[in-house]
């Protein structure tokens, strides 16, 4: 029998109890528990529910506030790390599930879908489901295109969704992300590129399941929006360079279905928000480390420029920009997240106006060939 984890900040309490009944409704399901970021009124109506919940439908649903386990931002990685803790140490569940607390399209085929591939044998089971061809741009141009510059010949740079929130894992490979210091610290957004990674170099075989119905839930305005996740997704990935990976992996990946109009014509963030932040407030000390990067990139990005030019920043130019970044880059330097926040807001602006605008099918070919062709890059170099 198996316990599925929500973890949750401030959402709306209608669409996690739901996701609640629905969960402590599935026969594999014997325990539920939401892990609040802290008591707000999100967790105070969940706390109300819970007991009713349980004595309706005989499960545990248990509510708790995360621990402060890590050394970053205390996020979503405490969260998630809590739960394991928690579950590890005082139940003997074989299977655990995440889910994110805010998905809309939630039912108990997410679950029965993990469960089944757990059932042939996989030791992880992640969900994928189709984005918007400019949605998930940390996903591509952060997490997927430093996979593969640090970890060309492993199956990292494979992973569909490696920042995605859907998982189901089992208790061997819940025993190793608790037993791994890099993991435990990750207390903020960078916990999806540490447990990815992992899974991944702990050489746990990894199914991803293929959920068309998509992943309903709150979308984003600018890429502002996106910043924060943006630094800490980019700083735990740059931790990992050197680390050791296993050039074999059992991974499956279901093949994706049709994709639906409605996600082929939406468009992932604010355009004119965004281009509005490539040229606005440069300070000088940003203005110069500019100049550690390729010349097209300082050119274009230029600070006295009034209308910023960034179709410089395609696929060679960012794989340079990358290693640039990987190279020179320093949390403790606030110009430094700054300039990591612009030029990544330049490199998927440059690909929504040269890429993303022929089409959904032609964009999400060409994304999954600079992820190949970076890792091609790569692996020549080592
Ligand atoms: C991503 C975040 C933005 O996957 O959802 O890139």
């Amino acid at each position: 029998m198996s316990a599925v984890v929500f973890p949750f900040k401030r959402e709306d309490p209608e669409v996690l109890l739901k996701n609640v009944r629905t969960a402590v409704a599935h026969p594999r399901v014997r325990r539920v528990v939401c892990v609040g970021a802290e008591e707000d009124e999100c967790f105070a109506a969940v706390a109300r529910a819970a007991p009713n919940i349980a004595r309706s439908s005989g499960k545990e649903v248990e509510i708790c506030v995360q621990e402060r386990i890590g050394t970053k931002r205390p996020g979503k990685g405490d969260g998630m790390n809590s739960a394991l803790r928690y579950l590890v140490a005082n139940t003997d569940h074989e299977r655990i599930h995440f889910y994110d607390a805010d998905i809309l399209s939630f039912s108990e085929e997410w679950i029965t879908k993990a469960e089944e591939a757990a059932d042939s044998g996989y030791q992880v089971v992640r969900h994928y489901f189709p984005r918007a061809s400019t949605d998930a741009m940390i996903t591509w141009f952060i997490t997927r295109a430093g996979f593969a510059i640090l970890f060309p010949r492993s199956e990292l740079p494979r992973i569909e969704q490696p920042l995605g929130g859907e998982l189901l894992l089992t208790r061997a490979v819940a025993e190793a992300l608790l037993a791994d210091p890099r993991v435990q610290a990750q207390s903020d957004w960078g916990i999806d590129t540490l447990y990815t990674f992992a899974m991944v170099a702990g050489g746990f075989s990894i199914y991803e399941t293929y959920m068309g119905v998509g992943k309903v839930h709150k979308l984003y305005g600018s890429l502002a929006d996106l910043r924060t996740m943006l630094v800490e997704c980019f700083e735990a990935l740059s931790a990992l360079a050197g680390a050791s990976v296993p050039g074999t992996t059992l991974h499956h990946v279901e093949y994706q279905g049709p994709v639906s109009e409605a996600v082929k014509a939406k468009v992932g963030y604010d355009i004119d928000g965004t281009l509005a932040l490539l040229a606005d407030g440069w300070t000088e000390r940003e203005a110069e480390l500019l100049d550690h990067f390729p010349l097209a990139v300082r050119e274009g990005l230029n600070p006295s420029r009034r209308v910023p030019r960034v179709t410089c920043m395609d696929d060679d130019a960012w794989y340079d920009t990358y290693h640039v970044l990987l190279r020179e880059y320093h949390s403790e330097d606030p110009a430094w997240r700054d300039l990591l926040f612009r030029l990544w807001a330049a490199r998927v602006l440059a690909y929504t106006f040269t890429v993303a605008v022929r089409g959904y099918d032609l964009a999400m070919y060409r994304l999954h060939q600079m992820v190949d062709c970076y890792c091609r890059r790569a692996a020549g170099r080592s």
